[in-house]
């Protein structure tokens, strides 16, 4: 699987123009994207990071780490996924760094979004949905998620996020209506972000594997 992983991450250099300060996602498949992007770093301008394990690793290999409000819009952001769906849709989070990486997300003209193939589904839901929380809304969000969705939401014990919050995962979902699902959780009191990506999907999928499959 990791070969896959490898694949689809050296395959998005191609999407890396010359002086590019690039939007860097997290997860084991955006290490193979980093470690790639050390190899052509005297092109590229620097990078925005969405956590502090992409950070590390972008400093191990000498690539500046910019702020996301010093550098404006970015031209493209890179990163992984959970699941993705026929239309580009995602859930993210399993590494809890879905805030930043929506943030990012969100400021950027092309999202290229790698991942092996076990990450496509028809249907999103079989990976337990992330949801970042405020720590005191912990239990209001979990019980207004059984409420709306009928699903089961599992605190993700023992894990902080970078900006100090707890995930919620809910598990038992089968998420027919990706836009709608992401706007109603938004609105809970207590939520930070959703790891739905349908509102600002992926652009392009690269689907690693020999040789790799661009959607
Ligand atoms: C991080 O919170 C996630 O959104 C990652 O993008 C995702 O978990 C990446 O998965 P891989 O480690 O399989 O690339």
């Amino acid at each position: 699987m990791s070969e896959a992983k490898r694949l689809a991450g050296e395959q998005a250099i191609e999407y890396v123009e010359d002086g590019m300060v690039v939007g860097v996602g997290t997860g084991s498949t955006v290490a193979y994207f980093i470690d790639a992007l050390g190899r052509i770093r005297d092109r590229i301008a620097g990078a925005v990071s969405s956590s502090e394990q992409s950070t590390a690793r972008l400093k191990q290999h000498g690539i500046e780490v910019l702020e996301l409000n010093d550098t404006g819009p970015l031209a493209l952001y890179v990163d992984g996924a959970d699941e993705c769906d026929p239309h580009k849709r995602l859930i993210k989070g399993g590494g809890a760094a879905l805030t930043r990486e929506k943030i990012i997300a969100e400021a950027s003209a092309k999202f290229v979004c790698i991942i092996d193939p076990a990450k496509q589904v028809d249907v999103l839901g079989r990976f337990p949905l992330p949801i970042e929380v405020i720590p005191m809304a912990r239990s209001l969000v979990a019980r207004e998620i059984v409420a709306k969705t009928g699903g089961q939401p599992v605190w993700r014990e023992g894990v902080v996020t970078d900006n100090g919050n707890v995930v919620l995962d809910v598990h038992h979902l089968r998420i027919v209506d990706p836009v709608g699902l992401e706007r109603e959780l938004n609105q809970v009191p207590g939520v930070v972000s959703v790891g739905l990506f349908a509102r600002r999907p992926a652009d392009v999928v690269i689907v690693g594997g020999e040789p790799p499959r661009v959607l």
